[in-house]
């Protein structure tokens, strides 16, 4: 899958607003920060085309891209990120679950995972409701730049072994990648390639 046209279409408020499209729609999600917007610019080698930030909390919409005019990237907001106050996180946004759960055109969400961390419980719980609520999935260990070979190893078995222990028999398709140092994004576009 080689991308010939990255275009940004536009961002939307809510999953209601989007058009009834024919594309296939691929998302990315994950937690704050994970760095969503920095794999879709590695993606589809554009430096800009989704706006990425130290901050966490800098997609806030749905943003969506055109890509070689048959199918869509997803730039989807990060959850967990405390906002408005320590207390009230706000951890899955309706935003984020009603895209996933009602989009006819989602083909695959990428979960993004910080390959630098143990097992979070929110990333778990997260994959937890994909698998309750059928969507599609992937998951995707991200900045493993950061962190040396055995490193990686034992984060990645780890997050395996949380999935097994959280009731998956069978593991979802998993990839490994860096933004930074331009891994991974061919296993990933080549996976995408086999579903459109
Ligand atoms: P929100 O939109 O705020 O939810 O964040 P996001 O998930 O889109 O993350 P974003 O792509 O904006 O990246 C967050 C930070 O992580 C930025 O400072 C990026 O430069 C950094 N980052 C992203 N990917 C990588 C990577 O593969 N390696 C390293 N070392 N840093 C990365
Ligand atoms: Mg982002």
């Amino acid at each position: 899958m080689k991308i010939k046209s990255a275009k940004f279409i536009r961002s939307y408020a809510t999953a209601e607003s989007m058009p009834d499209s024919k594309e296939p729609e691929f998302a990315f999600i994950g937690r704050s920060n994970v760095g969503k917007s920095s794999l879709i610019n590695y993606l589809a080698d554009r430096k800009n085309l989704a706006l990425t930030s130290s901050k966490p909390g800098k997609t806030q919409l749905i943003n969506t891209f055109m890509i070689n005019g048959d199918w869509k990237l997803v730039d989807l907001p990060g959850y967990g990120f405390a906002k408005v106050s320590q207390k009230r996180r706000d951890k899955f946004s309706d935003l984020i679950l009603s895209y996933l759960k009602d989009r006819k055109q989602l083909y695959c969400a990428f979960i993004l995972i910080d390959s630098r961390l143990e097992p979070q419980a929110i990333d778990v719980e997260f994959v937890e409701w994909c698998g309750v609520n059928e969507v599609p999935f992937s998951i995707v260990f991200t900045k493993s730049d950061k962190l040396k070979k055995n490193e990686l190893m034992h984060n990645t078995e780890l997050f395996k072994a949380a999935l097994h222990k959280s009731g998956w028999e069978e593991l979802p398709e998993m990839f490994v990648t860096s933004a930074t140092k331009n891994t991974g994004g061919k296993e990933v576009l080549g996976y995408i390639g086999k579903l459109v």
